[in-house]
C-alpha cells in the first residue's frame, strides 16, 4: 500500500477520533451535548468502519474499544501503589467539631481550610494512566478495584466500558496543568438512580430478580466478566483523588480537583473550599435535604483538610488517614417488626407482597410497609409475619426489607405468609405463569387493575395529568364515574364537585388539566395504554415506527418485530392488547375524546413495500440517515448487513465489503439515482 494513502487514512482516523472524543466528554461527562445521538451514531459508524478497513490502525485507547475483547475468565489480582484506604466516620455534629479540635491540635494551627464533598455510594477504583505516544499523551491503562486497600482486581476492560472514563489525557492538556503522563485518578463507580430504576424494571419484566441498590447493581456490573454488560448497565466515574508517583501533585486538594475536571474526567461540581468548620456544617446541612433530588445516592459528605503539606504532616491512623473524615448522614435502614403480609396489585395484575410494619423513623419518615418483591424474595429472606427484619429506604426507592434479623434480642415470628390463590381485590383466579417470578390476578375488569391503569395513564412521565392522585382516583372509581381511562374526558364539572375535599377551583384544574392531555404527543398516549412491556421508550419506538395509533394497532406480529428493541414476547403482548374488544373500544372512545393518534409524521409510503435494502459508502448527495428514512417513509426496510433476504445494495463512493458480499450474493446492487426512482423521487 502507498505510504501517502496509508498516513492519510490514519489522518482522517485520528480526526475522527478527536472529534468522537470531544463528544463523549461532552455528553458523559459535562452532560451537555452539542450533537444528536444520531449524528454522533454516525461518527462512530465512520470510525468503526475505517477501523475495519485498516486493522493495523486500532489502538486500545480508540473509541470503539470500550467494549472490546471476549469475556474474561477471572480476574487477576493487582497491588496498589499506594493504599487505598478508608475513611474514619463522624455520625455528628459533635463527633466533627472533635476531628476539627484534633486537627488544630496535631498542626498546631487553628486557620485550617477543607474542602467539603459528597460521599458517593458506588465503589472506589484506581485508573492508571501511562505514557504514549512517545510520552506526549496520557492513555488509560488499567483500572483496578479498592479489594482490601492494598490488593485490588484488575477490571480494566470493564472500567473502558464506562463512558465518562477519559481513555486518553492529550499531551497539551497534561502540560497546561502541569501533570505527568503517568498518573493516578481515584475516584468512586457509581450506577445513578435513574439507570438502577430502569434495569430493575427491565430485570423484572424479564422475570430476573432485582438488585437491591444502585451500590450492589454498580459492583455486580463491574464484576461481571463480559465487557459488553458493564456497558449496558450505564455507569458513572466520579474522579476525587490524583495521585502522582502515590502522592499529591498540588499544593492544594481543591487544585487536584480542578485539574482532573480539565483532564477530562468528571468532577462532582457540588465539591466547596470551608474556611473553617462552620461552613462545613453549614455544606453538610445543606445536603442532607438536598440528596434527595440527585440523580445518584450519597451516604454522606466527606472532609478533607484542602492543604496537601499539611495532609502529609497529619499521616494515617491504621486504614484511615488523619486529614479526613466522612460525615454520614443518619442511615435509611431501621429495624423493625413485620405485622402483617399482604398483596397489592398493580395494573398489570401483579401481586406484590407488601410487608405491614411496626412504624419505623428511617431518615426522618416514618415508613410502615415495604415491598418484598415477589414469592422468591420472601423465600430467599425467609420472612414470616412477627419477624424483626432490617428495612432500607433508598432515594425514592420504596422502602424494602433486605434482611431478617435472627438473634435473641429479636424473637422470630412463626407465621408462614402463603400467596393467596384468589386476588384480594376482585376475587378472581390468581396465577404464577411458569418461568415467571410474579403472581398475577387474570381477571381483565379487577377495580385494582383499573384504579392503578388510570394512576399511571395520569402520572408525569405519561399523561401528566396533575392533581388527579390516589385519593380522586379512588373515588372516581368507586362511583363507577370512570371505568377506563377515556371516561376522564367526559368528566363535567358536576361530576367532580359531588365529590369529597373538591371546591370549585381545584375541580376546574383537574378539569384543565386533562383538557390539555389531549395535546400530548402519541407515544404519550400509546405509553398510557398500559400494555404489558410497553415501557416509555418502546412506546416512543412504537410511535416513530407506525406514525400512527390505527397503523399499530393493526400490525401483525412480523411488522412489530421489526420495531427496534421489540422482541416475540413485546409484540405478542401489543398483538393479543389489540386483539381482545373491550381494549379496541377504549381506543376508539379515546379518539373521540380528542386524544393525539398521530405521530412525528413518519408516513410510509408503498412503494418499497417489503422491500429490504443495505446502504454502503458514501452518497452525493444524501447522507446515511436520510437516505435510510426515505427508504423507510416509502415501505422499506433497512438492513445492516447484506444477505440472501437483501433486495438491492445502494452503493456510494468508496463502498466496501458490503458491496463485494452483495457481487457474491448476486444481489442488485443500485446507486443513488436508481434508489431515487425506485422511491418515486427521481
Ligand atoms: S476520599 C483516603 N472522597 O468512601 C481517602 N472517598 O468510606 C479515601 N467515597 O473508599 C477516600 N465519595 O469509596 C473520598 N468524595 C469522596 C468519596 C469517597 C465516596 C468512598 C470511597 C471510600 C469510602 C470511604
Amino acid at each position: 500500500m502507498p505510504t501517502a494513502t496509508a498516513k492519510g487514512v490514519q489522518r482522517q482516523v485520528e480526526e475522527l477520533r478527536d472529534k468522537i472524543r470531544y463528544h463523549e466528554h461532552r455528553y458523559y461527562v459535562l452532560d451537555d451535548p452539542e450533537l444528536s445521538d444520531a449524528d454522533f451514531d454516525r461518527l462512530m459508524q465512520q470510525l468503526k468502519k475505517l477501523e475495519a478497513e485498516h486493522p493495523g490502525l486500532v489502538t486500545p485507547d480508540s473509541p470503539t474499544q470500550r467494549v472490546g475483547g471476549k469475556p474474561r475468565e477471572g480476574f487477576v489480582k493487582v497491588p496498589h501503589s499506594s493504599p487505598m484506604l478508608s475513611l474514619d466516620n463522624a455520625y455528628s455534629e459533635e463527633e466533627l467539631r472533635a476531628w476539627e479540635r484534633r486537627v488544630h491540635e496535631l498542626s498546631g494551627r487553628t486557620d485550617v481550610e477543607y474542602v467539603c464533598e459528597l460521599k458517593l455510594d458506588g465503589l472506589s477504583m484506581a485508573l492508571r494512566y501511562a505514557p504514549e505516544d512517545g510520552g506526549r499523551e496520557a492513555r488509560f491503562a488499567q483500572g483496578v478495584t479498592r479489594g482490601d486497600g492494598s490488593v485490588g482486581e484488575d477490571v480494566t476492560a470493564n472500567v473502558r466500558a464506562v463512558r465518562s472514563v477519559p481513555l486518553a489525557v492529550p499531551g497539551a492538556t497534561l502540560k497546561a496543568k502541569g501533570l505527568p503522563a503517568s498518573f493516578e485518578a481515584r475516584g468512586e463507580i457509581i450506577m445513578p438512580t435513574r439507570s438502577f430504576e430502569r434495569m430493575n424494571q427491565e430485570r423484572e419484566q424479564q422475570g430476573l430478580s432485582k438488585f437491591a441498590n444502585p451500590r450492589n447493581a454498580a459492583a455486580g456490573a463491574v464484576r461481571v466478566l463480559d465487557p459488553s454488560i458493564t456497558a449496558q448497565r450505564r455507569l458513572d466515574f466520579y474522579a476525587y483523588f490524583l495521585l502522582v508517583n502515590g502522592r499529591a501533585r498540588f499544593a492544594r486538594h481543591s487544585e487536584s480537583l480542578e485539574a482532573l475536571h480539565a483532564a477530562g474526567f468528571k468532577v462532582n461540581r457540588n465539591w466547596r473550599v470551608a474556611a473553617d468548620i462552620e461552613e462545613v456544617w453549614r455544606y453538610i446541612r445543606e445536603w442532607e435535604p438536598k440528596r434527595e433530588k440527585l440523580d445518584y445516592e450519597i451516604d454522606g459528605v466527606v472532609i478533607k483538610v484542602n492543604d496537601t503539606r499539611l495532609q502529609g504532616e497529619l499521616g494515617f491512623t491504621g486504614k484511615a488517614p488523619r486529614w479526613a473524615i466522612a460525615y454520614k448522614y443518619a442511615a435509611r435502614a431501621g429495624i423493625t417488626q413485620v405485622e402483617d403480609i399482604q398483596v397489592q396489585v398493580g395494573r398489570t395484575g401483579k401481586l406484590t407482597p407488601v410487608a405491614w410494619l411496626k412504624p419505623v423513623s428511617i431518615g426522618g419518615t416514618t415508613v410502615t410497609r415495604a415491598t418484598l418483591h415477589n414469592e422468591d424474595e420472601i423465600e430467599r429472606l425467609g420472612v414470616k409475619i412477627g419477624d424483626w427484619v432490617t428495612v432500607e429506604r433508598g432515594g425514592d426507592v420504596i422502602p424494602k426489607v433486605v434482611k431478617v434479623e435472627e438473634d435473641k434480642a429479636h424473637p422470630r415470628g412463626d407465621k408462614r405468609f402463603r400467596f393467596p390463590a384468589h386476588c384480594p381485590v376482585c376475587g378472581g383466579l390468581v396465577v404464577r405463569a411458569e418461568g415467571e417470578a410474579d403472581h398475577r390476578c387474570v381477571n381483565a375488569n379487577c377495580p385494582a387493575k383499573l384504579r392503578e391503569t388510570i394512576l399511571h395513564f395520569a402520572s408525569r412521565g405519561v399523561m401528566n395529568i396533575d392533581g388527579l392522585g390516589e385519593a380522586l382516583v379512588n373515588q372516581l372509581t368507586d362511583r363507577g364515574l370512570v371505568k377506563n381511562v377515556a371516561d376522564l374526558y367526559a368528566l363535567t364539572k358536576d361530576d367532580l364537585l359531588n365529590l369529597e375535599r373538591m371546591g370549585d377551583k381545584s375541580a376546574q384544574n383537574v378539569l384543565d388539566e386533562i383538557a390539555a392531555s389531549r395535546k400530548l404527543p402519541l407515544e404519550r398516549v400509546i405509553y398510557g395504554m398500559g400494555i404489558r412491556f410497553v415501557g416509555e421508550r418502546t412506546a416512543e419506538f412504537l410511535a416513530e415506527h407506525f406514525g400512527s395509533l390505527d397503523a399499530l394497532m393493526q400490525a401483525p406480529v412480523e411488522e412489530l418485530l421489526e420495531v427496534n428493541e421489540v422482541g416475540p414476547r413485546i409484540a405478542a403482548s401489543i398483538h393479543e392488547y389489540f386483539r381482545e374488544p373491550r381494549n379496541r373500544e377504549l381506543v376508539e372512545k379515546l379518539r373521540r375524546a380528542g386524544l393525539t393518534f398521530t405521530g412525528k409524521k413518519r408516513q410510509r409510503g408503498t412503494q418499497l413495500q417489503g422491500k429490504i435494502f443495505v446502504l454502503t459508502g458514501t452518497l452525493a448527495n444524501h447522507t446515511r440517515d436520510a437516505a435510510k428514512r426515505m427508504i423507510e417513509d416509502a415501505g422499506g426496510r433497512v438492513a445492516s448487513s447484506v444477505s440472501k433476504k437483501t433486495d438491492y445494495v445502494v452503493a456510494g463512493a468508496d463502498a466496501g465489503s458490503k458491496l463485494d458480499k452483495a457481487r457474491e450474493l448476486g444481489v442488485k446492487v443500485i446507486g443513488e439515482r436508481e434508489m431515487l426512482e425506485l422511491i418515486g423521487q427521481g
